[in-house]
């Protein structure tokens, strides 16, 4: 479900989301360089002090606005003629155009609406609701992976493209929250669908009707500092009546051109503060440096984009179809599948299969999204469970122990637990074994005593399949077909052979890498890198389960050498603790 939720507006979103991610990170770049560039206001320095410097030298000035940047812009009229300029706050001289930057109006109007309109808006803001379901539902999927949100930086296996999106997300995923939700708000804003509309003081009644009170002698200007300053509006030239219009973080007034006393004042209302800050968060403006790393952030959009495609493309090949997958909570049957190569999913989708024909509604899913309070109408559960390291989890059935030590109790649904493993391995099926064992020490009530499958045997299963027809009173053939993994075929460059007279023949093979295409350079689509200790899998003729052995070499570029010993198993044995990854191949030469 959850990898639903994130899969379909990413893939359907992707687009909009890049577009709306890469402009906002040139954005974020504006407010950072405004800060550097815009002249420095001295500690202390009041409005005014600022006002008075900037009349005497330009004596129409009718408006003084400080960014949140810090940057004082003045607007004047000299001689019926408009003027504007960046001012420096020690001299009140312009040192500056105040023109727009066109490159930042361009941005920011495609950013917030693709120079469509409101259509554009509204386009946009689906863009950002879409980045905040990407982001939660991405969250969710990381924690599952990793074994809970208490391991949310543990170390990652698995293919480079998925290990890469991980990463990513999971330092990215707090900006891109932030950045998602402030942008929802700020659109509902834009649409007024906020009481965020600022409130005006009441229009003073009386005024002294006197003008040319000194700028630097009126009380609330030496009272205010000019970082507070947000706009002072001068009075209308020989308009008596007319007031000074001063804005601040804090609020609005009015000041009295005759006599400098404060008329009116109205603060900042809640919600105008909370749109504010939202506004900072968002744009950076008032916060440049937030505003940099959020932009930093952004730019992990693309990169998980073609992550997130390539993982796609590879869960599409490396997964069987489930036709008629049921919802978890519809199920009579839940499987659920551990697996880090694949294969027992191809088991699942078989049993899967079967059980459908039976008349049964069956969900499967993996052992990492195990959640018992959504099994409504189940009367079932079985667990398939590989193996992989020295015992440990597959990567689909990551914080499943966690999950089930931490019940109060077993579900009241039995459970079978079939283990993958190969028996090679010392640690033979041991993660169903634990798994078994965890149950067990639950009273979790069992359908089917542990059974085991060793090196994905179909007869193995089969023979399986009969007892749980029986525990299930129906007949069930259980006719698996396996996969044949991709290969890759290696041409032999030489052979020496060992220890013959000695009774522990060995041979060491050594292999010629086939030559990687820059395309797949740059997908990671060629032979796998491999180092010394690593397993390769070798397909032999007419099976469809590789045989594994440890790689003595980690020269890339050059060739392999395979330890080819009269007992596979010793191989095995002395490197199952370092053969996280493989490569599947099959021999020619
Ligand atoms: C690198 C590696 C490590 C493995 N470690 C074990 C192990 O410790 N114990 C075991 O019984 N099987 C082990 N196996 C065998 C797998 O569990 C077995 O092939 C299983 O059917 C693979 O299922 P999957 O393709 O769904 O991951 C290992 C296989 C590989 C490739």
């Amino acid at each position: 479900m959850i990898r639903t939720l994130h899969r379909w507006p990413g893939l359907l979103a992707l687009a909009l989301v890049t577009i709306l991610s890469l402009s906002g990170a040139a954005l974020s770049v504006f407010p950072a360089v405004e800060r550097i560039t815009a002249p420095q206001v001295e500690t202390g320095q009041t409005v005014a002090t600022l006002a008075d410097r900037i009349q005497a030298v330009y004596p129409g000035v009718e408006q003084i606005r400080r960014s949140p940047s810090g940057r004082i812009t003045a607007y004047w009229f000299d001689q019926g003629a408009p003027g504007a300029a960046v001012i420096d706050p020690a001299t009140g001289a312009g040192v500056a155009s105040a023109d727009p930057n066109q490159a930042l109006r361009w941005l920011t109007n495609f950013h917030r609406s693709l120079f469509l309109g409101d259509g554009g808006r509204i386009a946009m803001a689906a863009g950002a609701a879409a980045m905040l379901v990407l982001s939660l539902s991405g969250a969710m999927l990381v924690a599952r992976r990793a074994g809970g949100w208490r391991h949310w930086f543990a170390s990652l296996r698995g293919p480079f493209a998925g290990r890469l999106h991980v990463e990513i997300a999971r330092i990215a995923v707090i900006g891109l929250v932030l950045s998602s939700t402030t942008a929802l708000w700020m659109t509902a804003s834009t649409f007024d669908l906020l009481p965020d509309g600022g409130v005006l003081p009441t229009d003073p009644t009386e005024v002294s009707g006197e003008i040319g009170f000194a700028l630097d002698q009126m009380a609330t200007l030496l009272q205010t500092p000019v970082a507070e300053l947000r706009e002072l509006s001068f009075p209308y030239p020989g308009d008596a009546t007319d007031v000074f219009t001063l804005k601040t973080d804090r609020g609005t007034g009015y000041l009295d051109q005759g006599t400098g006393a404060l008329v009116a004042w109205a603060d900042l209302t809640g919600w105008e503060r909370v749109s504010e800050t939202i506004y900072m968060l968002h744009t950076g403006q008032g916060a440049a440096t937030l505003g940099l790393v959020l932009g930093m952030m952004a730019l992990g959009v693309p990169a998980m984009g073609v992550t997130g495609v390539l993982i796609w493309f590879a869960g599409r090949r490396g997964r069987p179809r489930i036709r008629g997958n049921q919802p978890a909570g519809r199920a009579e049957t839940i499987l659920l599948v551990g697996s880090e190569g694949g294969s027992t999913w191809g088991f699942a989708a078989t049993l899967h299969a079967s059980l459908t024909v039976a008349g049964q509604g069956v969900h499967v899913g993996p052992m990492s999204g195990f959640a018992p309070e959504r099994y409504a109408r189940a009367e079932r559960i079985i667990v398939l469970a590989a193996t992989y390291g020295d015992g440990a989890a597959p990567a689909s059935a990551k914080g499943f122990l966690d999950r089930l030590n931490a019940l109060d109790g077993a579900p009241d649904i039995p459970m079978a637990v079939l283990g993958f493993g190969d028996r090679s391995f010392p640690a033979y099926c041991a993660f169903a074994k634990d798994v078994a064992a965890a149950a067990q020490a639950k009273d979790w009530p069992e359908l089917l005593p542990l059974d085991a499958i060793d090196r994905q045997s179909p007869q193995d299963f089969a023979r399986w399949g009969r007892a749980l027809g029986e525990a299930l009173s129906i007949s069930l053939e259980l006719s698996h077909q396996p996969v044949s993994p991709r290969t890759e075929t290696l041409t032999l460059v030489s052979r020496r052979n060992y220890g013959a007279e000695m009774q522990a023949g060995a041979a060491i093979l050594r292999f010629a890498l086939p030559r990687a295409t820059l395309w797949q350079r740059l997908t990671g689509a060629g032979f796998a890198r491999f180092q010394a200790g690593d397993l390769i899998g070798v397909l032999p003729q007419g099976s469809a389960v590789p045989r594994l052995y440890s790689l003595a070499s980690g020269r890339r570029g050059l060739c392999c050498k395979v330890f080819l010993m009269r007992s596979l198993s010793s191989v095995v044995r002395q490197e199952s603790g370092c053969h996280e990854r493989f490569q599947r191949a099959s021999f020619h030469g």
